[in-house]
């Protein structure tokens, strides 16, 4: 969407938010699909109450984007303006084993200055790309490890109030791959909580947690994680292995030769191929083994 009145340009500008117009999406996601939208960074979390208030109060309807990682995005112009928010300065505080850090600071880099500080337990976190707010936002996890489990408090920017607020630990429900927050909250801090350990020590659990993803994923290649959550039980992965379905494309988009539940995309592949590959393979699965597989990867649908 674009913003093409000047007095909204003006009022946004005026509380810090940078407006890029027309941005091309494609380039702030892992997939490398998406279409175009303007863009709002928004550089001090205390003007997103008024910034949000502004664009309701105008009809512009928005959406709000972290790192890019775990998203489908639509093609062609989209019908909203895209929200991200800068990194601050400074971005991790620590307390005792307590650390606050800025929810749009990498989740990779949190887990090595943690570890510099003698704070483990995220090691297999390591390789999870994108923000600590998208982490916090899917529960992201990996070999055996959740983000979930360390967070002690959140400040959130709430859509449904308008405020900015602070919730602690056992307000907040984490599970597989999916957590209490609203689809419209934005995270902007949060405090984890984690156990102490030599730096020694958790650099060598890192290393076996980047050895392991190496020899398992498609680091090289366009994509977006895995495409759909585990079943119960079960590996989507494994199951869609078994049909023979890697290598298995439409248009650009395409199961990986590496691991089956990462969808790539090969060159220049839409949206619409990947949808149409998801819904493919999904069809599929329910064939075969009569389980409907849950997208993991977020679809930002155009409704
Ligand atoms: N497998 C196959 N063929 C494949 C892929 C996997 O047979 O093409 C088999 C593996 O051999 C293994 C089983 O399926 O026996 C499970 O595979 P893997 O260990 O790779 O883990 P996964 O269940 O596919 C999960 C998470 C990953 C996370 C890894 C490591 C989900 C949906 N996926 O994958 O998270 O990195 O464990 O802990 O929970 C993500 O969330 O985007 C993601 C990549």
């Amino acid at each position: 969407m674009r913003i093409s009145d000047s007095k909204l340009i003006g009022e946004i500008t005026a509380l810090g938010v940078e407006h890029k117009a027309d941005v091309s999406l494609a380039e702030k996601t892992s997939l490398g699909i998406g279409g175009t939208s303007d863009l709002l960074i928004v550089r001090r979390h205390e003007t997103l109450p008024e910034l949000v208030r502004l664009l309701k109060q105008a009809g512009v309807t928005h959406r709000f984007l972290g790192g890019g990682s775990n998203v489908l995005l639509p093609d062609g112009e989209l019908p909203w303006v895209i929200l991200q928010l800068a990194r601050q300065e400074p971005d991790v505080r620590f307390e005792g084993n307590s650390v606050w850090v800025d929810c749009a600071v990498d989740l990779g880099r949190t887990v090595t200055t943690c570890a510099k500080h003698d704070l483990g337990g995220m090691e297999g976190l390591i390789g999870v790309p994108g923000t600590v707010g998208g982490a916090l936002r899917m529960n992201a996890g990996a070999y055996g490890t959740q983000i979930g489990t360390f967070v002690r408090e959140v400040r959130v920017y709430r859509a449904a109030t308008g405020r900015i607020e602070t919730l602690t630990g056992p307000e907040i429900n984490f599970e597989y791959r999916h957590t209490s927050f609203a689809p419209d909250d934005i995270m902007l801090a949060v405090r984890l909580e984690l156990p102490s350990k030599p730096y020694s020590e958790i650099l060598q659990g890192i290393r076996i947690c980047n050895e392991k993803r190496r020899a398992s994923q498609p680091l090289n290649q366009k994509s977006a994680g895995c495409i759909f959550k585990n079943p119960p039980g079960g590996s989507a992965g494994r199951m869609i292995d078994e049909l023979g379905l890697k290598g298995h494309s439409v248009g650009d988009a395409r199961v990986s030769d590496c691991h089956a539940n990462f969808f790539v995309n090969a060159g220049h592949a839409s949206a619409a191929d990947m949808l149409e590959l998801i819904a493919d393979v999904r069809r599929r699965v329910r064939e075969r083994y009569g389980v409907e597989l849950e997208e993991e990867v977020i679809v930002w649908k155009q409704s």
